[in-house]
C-alpha cells in the first residue's frame, strides 16, 4: 500500500485513542511562562524518510518550547565527525532511574551524569558544545532552521528569561560539577546556552522534519551525513533508555521505539529508516512526560507494529 494510502488510516486510529484524553495532565508550572499554555492543545505529525507529512490533531503547525528535546540535538552536534568524542569521558549512558533535575545522585558520582538526557548531562553536553563553537545555541538553531527548511525558528526570549529566573536548580547542578572539574566554559555563559536551547520553540511537524536525519541513519535533509551510521544508533539507543526520564522503561513497554520528551509536552519518536513521529499536548504526568503525546505514540506503535522488539 501506498505511504497516501497507508498513513491517514493511521492518523485516525490515533486520535480515536486519544480525544478523550485531549486535556488531561497538569501543564509544567515550575517555569511560570509555560503554565499559560492552554492544556486542551494537541498535534501528531509523521514525517516519512521519503518526504512524507501526515499530521492530524489541531495543533500539529502550532509552536511550543522543544525544551529537553533539544538534548538529543545538541548531542548529535557533539557527536558530529567526532569534534566532542571525549564527551563520553564526561557523561555516562545509564538511566538514571532519578528526576531529571536530580542532585544527590551526581554528588555521590563525583560530577558525573548518568546520560545526556537529564539536564546534568546535557549541561555536559551543552557546555562541549560550546568549547567546540563558540555558541552552542547558535549551532543548535543552525542545525534546526537547515532541517526544518524554515529560517524562521528561534528562542522564545519570554521563556527563557523565565528558565532563567525559576533556574536555580540547574545552576546548583552546573556548579556541583564545575566543583568535581567536569564544566570548561564559565558556568553563567554554559546556563544561558542552556536556558535558550530548552526555550526554542517548533511544531510537530516542524519536529518531525528536523529529527529525521535520525531516521535517515544519519543522513541530514540534503543528503549529506550528520552522523555516522553507528553514532546514529547510538543516539537512538540513549533515546530509548534514557530519553522519558525515569519512565524509560514505561515507554520502552508501553511504546517501544525511541523517544524523547520535554516537559513543554512534545515528544519525539523514531522508527529507524522508515519515520519520526511528533506529538505534543501540554499535560504532563507525574514523571514529566506529555499524557496525550504518549497516548498516541502508544497507539501508533500498536497499529503500525513499528517497534524496535
Ligand atoms: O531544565 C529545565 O528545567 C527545563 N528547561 C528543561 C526541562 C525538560 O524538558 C525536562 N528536562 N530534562
Amino acid at each position: 500500500m501506498d505511504d497516501s494510502d497507508y498513513y491517514p488510516g493511521v492518523l485516525d486510529a490515533v486520535m480515536e485513542q486519544v480525544r478523550s484524553h485531549i486535556g488531561e495532565g497538569r501543564v509544567a508550572d515550575y517555569i511560570p511562562e509555560l503554565a499559560d499554555v492552554d492544556p486542551d492543545e494537541f498535534g501528531f505529525s509523521i514525517a516519512t524518510v521519503d518526504g512524507g507529512m501526515y499530521s492530524t490533531g489541531d495543533q500539529a503547525r502550532t509552536r511550543f518550547s522543544m525544551q529537553s528535546i533539544t538534548k538529543v540535538f545538541t548531542l548529535a552536534l557533539v557527536m558530529r565527525g567526532h569534534a566532542g568524542s571525549d564527551v563520553w569521558k564526561r557523561v555516562h549512558r545509564e538511566p538514571s532511574g532519578n528526576a531529571f533535575n536530580s542532585l544527590h545522585q551526581l554528588e555521590f558520582e563525583n560530577g558525573v551524569p548518568r546520560n545526556p538526557m537529564i539536564n546534568p548531562g546535557a549541561l555536559i553536553v551543552t557546555d562541549q558544545l560550546l568549547s567546540d563553537t563558540g555558541d552552542a545555541v547558535g549551532e543548535l538553531r543552525k542545525l534546526l532552521c537547515e532541517e526544518t527548511g524554515d529560517p524562521d525558528l528561534h528562542t522564545d526570549n519570554l521563556v527563557a528569561e523565565s528558565e532563567s529566573r525559576s533556574g536555580d536548580r540547574n545552576r546548583a547542578l552546573a556548579y556541583l560539577m564545575a566543583s568535581f572539574g567536569n564544566i570548561r566554559n564559565p558556568v553563567p555563559e554554559v546556563l544561558d546556552h542552556y536556558f535558550r536551547q530548552c526555550s526554542i520553540t517548533v511544531s510537530c511537524e516542524e519536529l518531525a522534519r528536523a529529527g529525521l536525519f535520525l531516521a535517515r541513519r544519519g543522513r541530514r535533509a540534503d543528503g549529506s551525513e550528520l552522523l555516522s551510521v553507528s553514532d546514529t544508533r547510538r543516539i537512538l539507543a540513549v533515546m530509548l533508555t534514557c530519553g522519558t526520564y525515569d519512565a524509560a522503561g514505561e515507554f520502552a513497554y508501553r511504546v517501544g521505539i525511541p523517544c524523547k520528551s520535554g516537559v513543554g509536552g512534545g515528544i519525539l519518536a523514531v522508527v529507524p529508516g522508515r519515520c519520526t513521529v511528533a506529538a505534543w499536548g501540554p499535560g504532563l504526568d507525574a514523571k514529566g512526560n506529555s499524557v496525550t503525546a504518549a497516548l498516541a505514540l502508544e497507539a501508533f506503535t500498536d497499529v503500525t507494529g513499528c517497534s524496535v522488539f
